[in-house]
């Protein structure tokens, strides 16, 4: 898997590249990660990249020609990759999405800066534009990173348990159940007593039972896009009845 991220700041990406998990995969090489400075694709003297918006209107825009160029570079290395325009106009990112993007050999992310880019660079050049929420950032570095992360902790030998991530929330549809580690009681709060019974058929219950639970506390309308097996829809009842009992 290949990342190309056409960006102004390559050094946001330092920590990302050199930490944790993401650091990991990129030491093992089940990663490549390059970045690009559209700064290094200018011919005038001051390495101008934004200009003016047409019309008036405050802040600045990312010139056409140095992206332009920029791409050419990064495509004559990764041509088969789609390019991507991170911007808090495109498709909201989501775990299913990460799951596709972890299929791919590649993907170039463009991230923006100032009020944007001149929209006929992304007219001609984008395939999909990707935003991590309904709120607006200083720039594409931080949505690159995010999309990155959540896309390489699927590739096959990157987490260290292979269940890691298909225990996570939402990669069946539903929030993960809740967790504990030791000690057995802190201040009077006590590990539930079926996750110390050593009885693993009664904790993968009791565990899709809470991230049922769960899910339908917090985000209701992820089941119903989901739906649910019988013995689901069982376990939910058991969850709801509990909980209207405790309330
Ligand atoms: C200040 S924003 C520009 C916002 C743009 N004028 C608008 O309102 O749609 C600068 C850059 O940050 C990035 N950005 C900001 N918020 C984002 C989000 N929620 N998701 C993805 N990218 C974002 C984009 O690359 C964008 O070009």
């Amino acid at each position: 898997m290949r990342f190309d991220v056409i960006t102004l700041f390559p050094e946001f990406f330092n920590t990302f590249v050199n930490t944790g998990v993401t650091g990991k995969a990129l030491r093992n090489g089940l990663v490549n990660l390059s970045l690009w400075n559209p700064r290094n694709y200018t011919k005038d003297l001051h390495r101008t990249v934004d200009d003016r918006p047409y019309g008036g209107g405050p802040g600045m825009l990312m010139l056409v020609a140095p992206l332009q160029a920029t791409l050419q570079a990064v495509k004559s290395q990764a041509p088969n990759s789609p390019i991507a325009y991170l911007s808090p106009q495109g498709q909201v990112f989501t775990q299913k999405i990460a799951q596709n993007l972890a299929q791919r050999s590649g993907t170039i992310f463009i991230a923006g800066r100032y009020e944007g880019v001149d929209e006929r660079l992304l007219e001609r050049y984008v395939d999909e534009e990707w935003s991590i929420g309904d709120y607006v950032l200083t720039g594409g570095e931080i949505p690159a990173l995010a999309i990155m992360d959540a896309v390489i902790r699927l590739l096959p030998g990157v987490l260290g348990h292979v269940a890691s991530a298909i225990e996570d929330s939402y990669t069946d549809g539903l929030l993960d159940c809740p967790h504990y580690t030791r000690p057995e009681e802190i201040e009077g709060m006590q590990v539930p007593k079926v996750l110390l019974s050593g009885n693993h058929a009664a904790i993968n219950e009791w565990r899709l039972q809470q991230a049922l639970g769960r899910t339908w506390l917090r985000r209701p309308n992820l089941l119903k896009q989901r739906g649910l097996s019988p013995k689901e829809q069982r376990l939910l009842e058991g969850f709801i009845s509990s909980w209207t009992l405790d309330k």
